[in-house]
């Protein structure tokens, strides 16, 4: 009784009296007053260089202890921010978020951080976040955690500037400077800082430059393009087309990064002012894929890294065995075997007479195969656009391979196997291999191709004879001139390299684009001046039409020389010309038709040829025969899965814990 008598006591007195503590009680330590928080020291190891040492608890957020805001996916998110990110807006991103998980703390009183570093920060860094499909985390929501100067904020990147300062222009890839390909950096670029990338640079020239997806690849990652053209996004009448397409075998990587420099060097030298590419660029619409299988990319990263300890005998053979690491897609397919094989169709209608060679329709049964989701989007891409000129980049070799890539002869036997446009062919190899710094020259030959390579460029099959190849899909099946371009030996060279790639390739890579102009290029049209779509232009002696695009504008490459040209339209009288290209033209020669409309007579062959071959032609996956294979397939479900929720999702899903929607980014 006397003992609760006393506790009691004790009690009201310690309620009264100032709190102190009795080792006897340990009870009785808890101040019944809440105490007033004060500073602490910053504890948080991902913290521990913020310009300050202080912070309080409850911070900004609400956490009311250290390992309350630890626990948090908040704190989770900072300490896998830079992995996440690729490297990009690191330590930016969490010195942010420390600001408002830990704030700094002076006097006992809490200071929030300045708005105006946030902004910064989320103007800089806001891709890197597009990039992983991932919203703006809301702890890092300039306008609620975030104040003005006028109440007394601090800035949390403030130890960064300095160093930053430093290092400004190497980390604005594209930002222009007396030297801007010093500017630009060269190291490899994950499928996340390339994204990013194009879209800064999209950003940085958005009058010239646009980016867009022309689909997914197996495992869900966009294929992104970036644009250049005076008027992007349009199709201006009367000017060419060009596409570039790199890494299409994930494992040949140089044109991937050649192709995300060139991006960015188009950016900055139009900027500059630098007449050439100001020239090509008002003049001329351009498309780049830096990577067309980037699944296969990142396999060949993981392949490479695998790869990279010691140089004894057993890993030069492992090396030897990687040789091919990442190179088919996801569902381990070759690419650049899996188009319509329209080579073989050409082969079987030679022996009829006036066989064409050109808008071969896809037969249906190459719907039945296995159609990679890379080769779909691609396809569907190169029916969308008049392209009149391409490259693909590949590497292993050090040449310029022109079509056709399948062999006339069935078993290969590396015989020349010539499309009708040998000459311009040639002309277009010659053009990147003479302008590149070595290609040319044979002593700087490797691989196989050297046998039988000139001067640095080979017909595919003479080469080595394959079947379903992008660039004689393209020209057999469009109006696009396609080639492929072997970069050089080494498939996926150390990074210290790329700067000698770009040196090397930078002119080829401008001159061969210039060539979309070359040749003659005009507009079919009516006798009221209206453009006709799908007119012919045929030129004597080659078996190859070029088809006027939707409003009567075409593009026909052709070498020098004196040219019989004709144009020809379903219903319509036909017109030629002829047409006397000098041999130092470097502009396309105009030259215009006026048809006049006629009665269609049954016995013109030729046309109602047209016809069919044009019916089919528009057939593109009749059955639908892709969409149920893709919905089939066993990988895409996995794709169906992750497309639901980001890959990096189950990452942040604690048990028990509530779903971190707020990183979705369309919650
Ligand atoms: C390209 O077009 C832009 C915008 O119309 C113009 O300002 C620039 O002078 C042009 N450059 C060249 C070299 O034609």
């Amino acid at each position: 009784m006397s003992i609760m008598l006393l506790i009691l006591l004790q009690l009201v007195l310690v309620s009264c009296a100032p709190p102190r503590c009795h080792p006897g009680f340990p009870g009785l330590c808890k101040p019944t007053v809440e105490e007033k928080p004060k500073c602490t020291d910053v504890l948080l190891s991902y913290c521990d260089d913020m310009p300050y040492t202080q912070t309080m608890f409850p911070n900004i957020l609400g956490h009311k202890t250290r390992e309350d805001a630890e626990a948090g996916t908040e704190y989770l998110l900072l300490s896998v921010a830079e992995s996440l990110l690729g490297g990009a807006c690191s330590p930016e991103i969490r010195m942010l978020g420390c600001s408002v998980l830990a704030p700094r703390c002076e006097k006992e009183k809490v200071l929030k951080p300045c708005r105006t570093a946030c902004e910064a920060v989320q103007k800089k860094c806001s891709h890197a976040f597009e990039a992983i499909e991932m919203a703006w985390p809301y702890f890092l929501d300039c306008d609620r955690f975030f104040v003005g100067e006028q109440e007394g904020c601090f800035d949390p990147l403030e130890g960064l500037s300095a160093a930053q300062d430093v290092d400004a222009f190497s980390s604005m890839e594209a930002l222009p400077a007396e030297d801007p390909v010093s500017t630009i950096q060269f190291p490899y670029h994950s499928n996340a800082q390339m994204i990013s990338t194009l879209k800064k640079t999209e950003e940085q020239c958005s009058d010239i430059a646009r980016t867009y997806s022309i689909g997914r690849s197996m495992e869900g990652k966009e294929l992104l393009v970036i644009e250049f053209s005076n008027n992007p996004g349009q199709h201006e009448l009367l000017e060419p087309e060009v596409k570039y397409v790199g890494n299409m075998h994930g494992n040949e990587v140089v044109g991937r990064q050649l192709l995300i420099y060139l991006a960015q060097y188009l950016c900055s030298e139009y900027q500059l002012g630098n007449e050439r590419i100001q020239t090509l660029i008002n003049t001329t619409r351009i498309h780049i894929l830096p990577s067309m299988n980037p699944d296969g990319y990142e396999v060949a990263v993981s392949g490479v890294q695998d790869n990279s300890y010691g140089d004894d005998e057993e890993s030069q053979g492992h090396r030897y065995d990687t040789w091919n690491v990442g190179r088919n897609n996801a569902q381990n397919i070759d690419l650049n075997r899996n188009f319509p094989d329209l080579t073989s169709v050409v082969y079987n209608r030679r022996r009829q007479k006036g066989y064409r060679t050109d808008h071969i329709p896809i037969p249906d049964s190459y719907w039945f195969g296995k159609v990679a989701p890379e080769t779909y989007a691609v396809m569907k891409w190169i029916r969308s656009i008049p392209f009149v000129l391409s490259a693909n980049f590949h590497g292993g070799d050090l040449v310029v391979a022109y079509p056709y890539d399948l062999s006339k002869h069935p078993l290969g036997h590396n015989m020349l196997s010539l499309t009708p446009d040998h000459q311009v062919f040639k002309f277009l190899a010659r053009t990147y291999a003479d302008t590149h710094e070595t290609m040319s020259n044979e002593n700087a030959r490797c691989g196989s191709s050297h046998t039988h390579s000139e001067k640095g460029t080979i017909n595919g099959a003479q080469w080595s004879s394959f079947a379903g190849s992008m660039q004689d899909f393209s020209y057999l099946h469009t109006n696009c001139f396609e080639v492929t371009v072997e970069l050089g030996c080494e498939k996926f060279p150390p990074q210290e390299e790329l700067l000698n790639s770009w040196y090397e390739n930078h002119e080829a890579l401008i001159t061969f684009m210039e060539a979309a102009h070359r040749g003659i290029k005009g507009i079919v049209k009516d006798e009221e001046g209206n453009g006709i779509k799908g007119a012919r232009i045929s030129v004597r002696g080659i078996r190859h039409d070029i088809t006027t695009a939707e409003n009567g504008d075409y593009w026909r490459l052709l070498t020098p020389g004196t040219h019989i040209v004709t144009a020809s339209a379903l219903g319509y009288t036909r017109a030629v010309k002829k047409v006397f290209l000098p041999p130092r033209m470097h502009t396309a020669g105009r030259v215009d038709f006026v048809l006049q409309k006629a009665a269609v007579e049954p016995d013109m062959q030729e046309e109602s040829d047209a016809i069919l071959s044009l019916g089919s032609y528009d057939h593109f996956d009749p059955y639908n025969q892709y969409g149920h294979y893709i919905l089939t397939a066993d990988v895409s479900q996995n794709r169906e899965e992750r497309a639901e929720k980001p890959w990096w999702w189950s990452y942040f899903v604690q048990p028990g814990g509530p779903a971190p929607t707020w990183l979705l980014k369309h919650h």
